[in-house]
């Protein structure tokens, strides 16, 4: 027999979980995106963890009270809380574009052969990472990827170009064709990073020796110095994600800046090692490809619904930023945003 709830049973039930007697509905409506990334926003806005990163002596000066959240949809819809203006260096962000314009120029195979797509579990610039790097049997492929600084140097060698100047002007268009707008580089840091990259030239010589890096070990080094320099905000970043998330085309231009068949490759690096040795945990947590950068940024995508990016610099043990990490994972997941978390009639019911 089918039974219905009375209307003493009802009000008795509003009581228990405290809605009272007013006609008001027992499962919560789910936010729209501005309410999610408005509720972020005042909830994080006070948060005080973390610590700008101070090895690269320009970013200990950046306000540590910058907060910004924007969120850009595949149909080009565009939501924002706090500072979504003031420029940051992208830094690490940069890695996931160069490896998508390596991918785009040359095909897949070519990341997987020369730097590989699995990730370190070590920090972003460990040196003990490459010494120790195992190779896959058969192919001789490093069992590195990418998005740690010894690979992403080797992706900034591999961009084709017969001068250093045609090279970067390559790599700075391809980050502005995700953003949407002309990216400059932010002097400032560039200076002091190259500055003070002692481990970086040591990570690109010791690639270039064990034949990771083909040649001009010293070109790769200060090309991904740039690009790591380029300021953008965290709107730039969530558009630089929802070109990812739309396939790659950006949604704001409509420009297709990566082939729809390459996009996956970028989503699984970024999956398994955007977050560095802190990647897992994200995952489990967002079931969101993400990237962070030890400027403050994190974008992270949801494919075919959106694009999201924060800008917070402190960031915590791992070089992810604190706010950031918290403020995506809260939206993502009110909006619904985990491509792991399926949604059938029958998960419904
Ligand atoms: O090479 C570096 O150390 C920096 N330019 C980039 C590191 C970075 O952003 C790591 N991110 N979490």
């Amino acid at each position: 027999m089918r039974r219905t709830l009375s209307a003493s049973a009802g009000a008795f039930l509003a009581a228990v979980i405290g809605l009272g007697t007013a006609a008001r509905p027992l499962v919560a409506e789910a936010p729209t995106p501005q309410q999610a990334v408005d509720a972020a926003y005042a909830k994080y806005k006070g948060l005080q963890e973390g610590k700008n990163a101070d090895y690269i002596p320009a970013l200990a000066k950046v306000d540590p009270n910058l907060f910004g959240i924007a969120l850009v949809t595949t149909d080009g819809k565009v939501y924002v809380a706090g500072d979504v203006k003031t420029e940051v260096s992208i830094q690490s962000i940069s890695k996931v574009f160069t490896m998508a314009q390596v991918i785009q120029e040359q095909g897949p195979a070519s990341i997987e052969k020369q730097i590989g797509v699995d990730a370190t579990g070590a920090r972003f610039n460990s040196i003990i990472a490459v010494e120790a790097v195992k190779t896959v049997s058969g192919t001789g492929a490093p069992e590195m990827n990418p998005l740690v600084n010894p690979g992403a140097i080797s992706a900034t060698s591999m961009v084709k170009g017969s001068s250093a100047d045609e090279v970067w002007t390559k790599i700075l268009d391809f980050h502005n064709s995700a953003a949407g707008r002309q990216l400059q580089v932010l002097q400032d840091v560039y200076k002091s990073e190259s500055d003070s990259n002692q481990r970086n030239q040591a990570i690109g010589a010791l690639m270039l020796a064990y034949g990771y890096i083909k040649d001009n070990w010293q070109q790769a080094v200060d090309l991904y110095t740039r690009q790591c320099s380029i300021g953008v905000n965290a709107q730039d970043l969530a558009t630089m994600a929802a070109t990812l998330a739309s396939g790659g085309t950006n949604p704001a231009t409509g420009k297709r800046v990566l082939d729809a068949d390459k996009v996956p490759g970028v989503l699984a690096v970024m999956a398994t090692a955007g977050l560095y040795d802190d990647s897992g945990k994200w995952l489990y947590h967002t079931g969101l490809p993400a990237k962070s950068g030890v400027g403050g940024g994190i974008i992270a995508v949801s494919p075919g619904k959106f694009g999201i990016a924060v800008v917070s610099p402190p960031l915590d043990e791992a070089g992810n930023s604190v706010r950031a990490q918290k403020a995506i994972a809260d939206i993502s997941n009110a909006l619904g945003g985990n491509p792991l978390a399926v949604k059938t009639s029958a998960s419904q019911q």
